[in-house]
């Protein structure tokens, strides 16, 4: 086994929580806005319906409310929060949207910032928050997921507007004993030189601004994907880097009590499970409910196993996100829950 950095700190995973907008769209609905129909979308996807913010809802009231459940079921006093890391890609403010989290909860002790790694923004925040513990820097984060892709999403292009929706997911992260950590292993990967099959990109509107000089006008376009690339790329790396971390940390798939990926496209899901002889009852996946939330999609999907009872205390979870950047990670998680 190769040599592992030594931790002064595990890491426990000690809360959850999560909260999706209250206007749900069937895919139904949606056959009447583009031409395509609940049984492509379902049979191609998995996905039956999905969120969509409304105008009484948004990232920070969805994440703070997710984040105060993770809190309340941690058992934490707000003002013993040190770090709240928000994950996402659709700030409601460009300088982000973490402080405003902060000030809704009242968790004035904490550091707050926003992290943009698109749909595998939740991993790379629960590893960059895990740093923060793993060297007694900090003691107590709340590692949240949120986006509101449908902000972004073209609802007249039915390649990609069938497979987005909004939500927010959040993790109670605790400084433990080396002998106890829940963040068992990881790896993290980009890939820039492929990031052009999933895109956001900003307007390129200049306007002028004194003579000889023109300056650009903020603004996105729609979301561009090329989905037959991005399928491509998930059901390939997806597995390779699973294999990776399961490998270095000696653990052989059938000891693994859950296998919890970014909620893309059920087809996507299956194809890693089938990869690694994982059954089907230990897949999760909520996609027909909610569709692809981006970076809330595996705190969100967490949280309703937790609560459900599915997810047990001690529960060994496989964990992979993937998306555009191109970016893509797996952890190796367990599950601890309030003490
Ligand atoms: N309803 C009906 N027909 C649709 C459709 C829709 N919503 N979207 C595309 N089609 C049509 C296409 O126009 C095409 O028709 P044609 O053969 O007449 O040209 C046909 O269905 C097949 O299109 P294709 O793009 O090959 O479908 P696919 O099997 O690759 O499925 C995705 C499309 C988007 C569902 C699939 O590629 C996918 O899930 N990719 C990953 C995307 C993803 O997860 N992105 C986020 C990652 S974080």
């Amino acid at each position: 086994m190769a040599e592992l950095p030594q931790n002064l700190f595990g890491v426990a995973l000690v809360g959850s929580g999560s909260a999706i907008p209250s206007q749900s769209l069937t895919n139904d609905q949606l056959g009447q806005r583009v031409d395509t129909s609940d049984s492509w979308i379902r049979t191609r996807t998995g996905i039956g319906a999905r969120r969509v913010i409304g105008p009484d809802e948004s990232i920070t009231s969805l994440s703070s409310k997710a984040a105060l459940a993770a809190v309340e079921m941690a058992g934490w006093n707000l003002e013993s929060i040190d770090l709240i890391l928000l994950a996402t890609s659709t700030p409601d403010d460009l300088f982000g949207s973490a402080t405003a989290i902060q000030a809704e909860l009242g968790a004035k002790n904490s550091v707050c910032f926003d992290l943009t790694a698109a749909c595998s923004g939740f991993l790379f925040s629960l590893v960059t928050a895990a740093q923060f513990l793993r060297t007694g820097a900090m003691k107590r984060a709340l590692v949240i997921g949120a986006d509101q892709l449908s902000r972004w999403v073209d609802w007249d292009d039915r390649r990609s507007c069938v497979l987005f929706g909004d939500g927010a997911g959040a993790l109670a992260l605790e400084a433990t004993s080396p002998e106890s950590d829940g963040l068992i292993g990881f790896k993290l990967k980009s890939d820039g030189f492929r990031g052009n099959c999933l895109n956001l990109p900003q307007v390129g509107k200049y306007l002028s601004l004194a003579s000889g000089i023109n300056h650009q006008q903020g603004g996105f376009e729609f979301i561009q994907m090329n989905g037959q690339e991005v399928y491509k790329f998930a059901v390939r790396e997806v597995p390779l880097i699973l294999a990776e971390v399961l490998e270095l940390h000696e653990i052989h798939p059938d000891k693994l009590d859950w296998l919890l990926l970014h909620q893309a496209n059920q087809r996507i899901l299956d194809s890693v499970a089938e990869r690694f002889s994982i059954p089907n009852e230990k897949v999760l996946s909520n996609l027909s409910s909610y569709g692809n939330t981006s970076a809330a999609t595996i705190p969100l999907m967490l949280d309703e196993a937790v609560q459900d009872g599915r997810i047990q205390s001690g529960n060994l979870i496989a964990s992979s996100g993937f998306g555009a950047g191109l970016s893509w990670g797996a952890a190796l998680i367990r599950w601890q829950g309030p003490a």
